[in-house]
């Protein structure tokens, strides 16, 4: 059964969005929720996995029975995932990571004067944790213990040129992740809702599987699909 491939099993999970300060009281933020996280974690406990929960800004609190941690930013975010992924069987990677910071963080509040221009403020790029991490493992190999599972999530729209699903295999593709869970953006849908659209793509050929319904019915076929996965390298 798919249930036991997970009994025992470490998943790491990280959820919510970066903030990216730009001085003592003003952010860069994203609208993540955290929702879709809360509820893999929540999957994965059930299914008898032990879950270490990367919390980062998220609207509800992390759920009872995880091994919290937390980040801020990206590059927290980066140390805590990198630490909770070693020695982890999977990483499921559902924050939404702010890809670019200001370039400089300023001690004092900037002050709107009318002697002075209009300010600007100059972003400069995040690391990206996924990529990295992926990197990191391949060159470490297996004895450097970086979870050998990974699942990314994509947040795509689609255009005149090219699907939502083939932006979704050629982020795969770049990332390098085993699982990547794509799910179509736009106005008013899945961030802050509670319902989701999703399609699971497989690095190794696996056909994908498309799951729709609350962020809890997606987290279940998230799991299920990781839990067929482990069951397919261990056999
Ligand atoms: O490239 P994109 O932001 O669409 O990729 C999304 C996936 O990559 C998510 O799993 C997200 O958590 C991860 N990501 C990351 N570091 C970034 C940006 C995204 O790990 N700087």
């Amino acid at each position: 059964p798919v249930s036991a491939a997970l009994a025992g099993k470490v998943i790491a999970i990280s959820a919510g969005g970066t903030r990216e300060p730009l001085d003592p009281v003003r952010f860069l933020g994203n609208r993540s929720s955290g929702r879709q996280g809360i509820a893999l974690a929540k999957a994965a406990l059930a299914a008898g996995a032990s879950v270490r929960f990367i919390a980062a800004h998220m609207d509800l609190p992390a759920p009872a029975g995880v091994e919290l941690s937390t980040a801020s930013t990206a590059e927290q975010l980066h140390v805590a995932v990198t630490r909770a992924a070693r020695g982890a069987d999977v990483l499921i990677m559902s924050a939404a990571v702010a890809d670019f910071r200001p370039a400089e963080y300023l001690g004092a509040k900037i002050k709107k004067s009318d002697d002075r221009a209009d300010p600007v403020i100059t972003l400069v790029r995040n690391p990206d944790i996924l990529a990295t991490l992926i990197a990191e493992r391949a060159a470490e190999g297996p004895a450097g213990g970086l979870a050998p599972l990974v699942v990314g999530f994509a947040a795509e729209t689609g255009d005149a040129e090219s699907s939502v699903l083939e932006y979704g295999a050629a982020k795969l593709a770049r990332k390098g992740c085993e699982m990547l869970v794509v799910n179509e953006v736009g106005e008013n849908l899945t961030f802050g809702t509670d319902e989701n659209t999703v399609t699971i793509l497989f690095a190794d050929g696996t056909e994908a599987v498309h799951a729709a319904g609350s962020k809890d019915q997606v987290a279940a076929s998230v799991i299920d699909a990781v839990a067929v996965a482990l069951e397919t390298d261990a056999g």
